[in-house]
């Protein structure tokens, strides 16, 4: 496996080829936990690794030199994905200091008992010099938590970039031209839907910050590294990061007896125009994870559920809250589904929207028990109207 990242700069994470499950964020590629070694006339470590790998991290190192002589630990995030194995590598790196933001200082004594820790705590844009080489911490609030930080190797015009940039992907390979594109891509945009989402402004932030820096090498804290199409995967973030629509509708729905299913695709059928993508999907045979990745880049979605026990079926009520949760902005909508003599999910089903700051495209469309002629008609007048918000939106320049 290639490690080298550039002269005297080395990854030293670990490939977690196994994970699934990342705090309910399926993994189905699985992920890497990047880490960096940096040899200069000072040493230094770029972030750790989960605590249970930290024995792999040490190893990674130790072919490279002794752990007594790692100087400073940079410490860009404070949540256990990369801070897990920072007591074990503080404990094995005898002479090292913890550089870190004060908030990272904070976050870090209240994970672990860092009362023996030495540390040089850095403000925003401050430089630390390893001798030959100079480092610049930038604070990257909510990209990903509030104390979160990126640190630019000056002389080499590497970025580390921590959870920027980065995506969910296992693999042996380490940079962007060794692995499958289409798949980092889509990987990269699955990250993003799922970690950064509610962080669009922030992440324009950094991004206007970062794009002033010469960016020769991009190094984030999980997947592949950055040194070929980097423009890629700046110019997608750039389009994430203020969710532009692309001309797609996706139709959520679940169904008891197929009556909500059947106005799912009377909508389908009232949508489907030359130009415009429609994904129907049954939330409760997909994950969260690809959904919202799918409503992030849509123009407008529709949320159909029946009626069970005075309220919509739980598989539904997950994706909203998840939904919520990550509120993708500027979504035009619509609640529909069947009930049988209680009409209680409209109301919830447009309470989540309202929540979401989603547009209705019309009025909720319910019926009782199996959809009729009338109601299938409403659907896909809905679904018309659902279509005439996605072919209005804006054509991605080439
Ligand atoms: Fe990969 Fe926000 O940690």
């Amino acid at each position: 496996m290639q490690t080298q990242v550039a002269a005297n700069i080395f990854w030293v994470g670990c490939v977690d080829w196994g994970v699934r499950d990342f705090h309910g964020y399926k993994t189905e590629r699985g992920s890497t936990y990047n880490a960096y070694l940096i040899l200069a006339q000072k040493n230094a470590l770029i972030d750790t690794v989960k605590a249970s790998r930290a024995a792999d991290l040490l190893a990674n190192v130790r072919a490279h030199l002794p752990l007594e002589q790692i100087d400073y630990i940079i410490c860009n995030h404070a949540e256990p994905d990369h801070a897990g194995a920072l007591p074990e590598t503080v404990k094995a790196c005898p002479n090292a200091a913890v550089v870190c933001n004060a908030k990272c200082q904070d976050a870090l004594a209240r994970h672990f008992d860092t009362t023996a820790w030495k540390w040089h705590i850095v403000k925003d844009t401050e430089t630390l010099s390893l001798g030959n080489k100079t480092l610049q911490c930038f604070d990257t609030p909510m990209v990903h938590w509030p104390e979160s930080m990126v640190t630019y190797l000056q002389e080499d015009a590497v970025l580390f970039s921590m959870d920027a940039f980065g995506q969910h992907y296992a693999s042996s390979a380490r940079f962007d031209d060794e692995a499958d594109l289409s798949e980092v891509m889509q990987e990269a945009k699955t990250y993003y839907a799922n970690i950064v989402l509610p962080y669009g402004r922030p992440v324009a932030t950094a991004l206007g910050r970062l794009g002033a820096l010469k960016l020769a090498i991009v190094a984030p804290s999980h997947g592949v590294i950055w040194r070929s199409h980097f423009n890629a995967i700046l110019a997608a973030y750039q389009s994430w990061a203020t969710c532009t629509p692309a001309k797609k509708i996706v139709i959520l729905f679940c169904s008891m007896w197929d009556s909500t299913r059947r106005m799912a695709r009377a909508i389908e059928v009232g949508a489907t125009h030359p130009g415009i993508e429609v994904k129907v999907i049954d939330v409760a045979t997909t994950s969260d994870t690809v959904i919202v990745t799918d409503i992030m880049d849509c123009a407008a979605f529709a949320a159909g559920s029946p009626t069970l026990n005075s309220g919509i079926m739980p598989r539904m009520a997950a994706t909203l809250t998840y939904l919520r949760g990550l509120k993708p902005k500027g979504k035009s909508c619509l609640a529909f589904g069947s009930y049988g003599w209680a009409p209680k999910n409209i109301g919830e089903l447009t309470h989540y929207l309202a929540e979401m700051e989603a547009t209705p495209v019309c009025d909720p469309i319910s019926c009782r028990f199996a959809p009729g002629p009338d109601t299938l008609e409403a659907c896909r007048a809905a679904g018309g109207a659902l279509a005439a918000v996605a072919r209005s939106t804006p054509s991605p320049t080439a």
